[in-house]
């Protein structure tokens, strides 16, 4: 007797957990058969051909080995935008989108138009994300990852939001003319300590090193963004950073150092200090 290879039992057989079961078959039935999600209920008698099923097998085991579901299905959400992500970026966090918060507050307070920066982009989550909400913003992203910014670029023209969005490469404010300030300039940057155990578990071993980790304590990056944004801010432009959830005093203690005024720190929706802000 065949084996029954319909949607419904290699649902019903996979070692995945049936929400990530659904969501990776969802994408083969997208890519092989242009049919909606809806699909996996409407269609479940189906069988798959040969190279959708090949392809179904190949998602099960990566995944089974432990690669982000973001990087197989090749998007992720964030905010209100989807954003394509692959290896070479970060996988935008939900933690992230206070950032986002932040910036849109300070747009409609500012009530005109807003010059942006956006520090370390990766896929142009921050960036895209405030240029698709406000009309008003001119954004400028930078990146040192080349691999970064060409996937944050793709992501801008998908989003048909590409004229407002200017992305430069180079070492954080190395990126930038010297004559480049802006209204606000928000990061989030690499914060892990190189020695945090974190870096070799769960989605992390497969997210770019260079986008997680500073190599040194976790403050490297966040020190030099902030003791270099007064240079780049206009007067009372705001700075909003995010770091790790037991590095708010330490961040809290750099803005002072930098003469930060009006500092504040920001909750995340699990309750954890994660960004900190304060104006030139
Ligand atoms: C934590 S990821 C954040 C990505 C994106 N902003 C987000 O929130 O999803 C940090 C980003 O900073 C970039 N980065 C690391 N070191 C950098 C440097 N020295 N100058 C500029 N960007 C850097 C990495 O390539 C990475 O894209």
């Amino acid at each position: 007797m065949s084996k029954d290879l319909s949607l419904r039992s290699l649902l019903r057989d996979t070692a995945l957990s049936p929400a990530e079961a659904k969501i990776l078959m969802a994408h083969v039935l997208d890519k092989h058969y242009q049919l909606p999600r809806s699909a996996l209920l409407s269609r479940d008698e189906m069988t798959l051909y040969a190279e959708a099923l090949a392809d179904w097998r190949d998602l099960e085991i990566r995944r089974l080995n432990g690669e982000p579901i973001a990087y197989l299905v090749g998007k992720r959400g964030f905010h209100n935008i989807e954003l394509y992500v692959a290896p070479g970026v970060l996988i935008p966090r939900p933690e992230t989108e206070l950032l986002v918060e932040i910036g849109l507050r300070e747009i409609n307070r500012l009530n005109g138009p807003v010059n942006i920066l956006d520090l370390g982009t990766g896929s142009g989550a921050i960036a895209l994300a405030l240029a698709y909400e406000s009309l008003s913003a001119q954004i400028t992203a930078t990146d040192q990852s080349f691999e970064a910014l060409a996937i944050a670029q793709k992501n801008a023209v998908l989003l048909n939001i590409a004229a407002r969005v200017q992305f430069l490469q180079g070492n954080w404010y190395e990126a930038l003319d010297k004559n480049m300030s802006f209204d606000i300039i928000l990061s989030n940057p690499p914060y892990i300590a190189s020695q945090d155990s974190h870096l070799n578990q769960g989605d992390l071993r497969f997210e770019p090193v260079s986008a997680l980790t500073d190599h040194g304590s976790g403050l490297t990056c966040l020190e030099i963004i902030i003791s270099g944004a007064k240079c780049h801010l206009n007067t009372n432009g705001l700075l909003a950073v995010e770091h790790g959830f037991d590095q708010s005093e330490a961040v809290v203690a750099l803005m002072k150092q930098a003469d930060f005024h009006d500092i504040q720190t920001h909750l995340d929706l699990g309750g954890h200090y994660r960004v900190a802000s304060g104006r030139k």
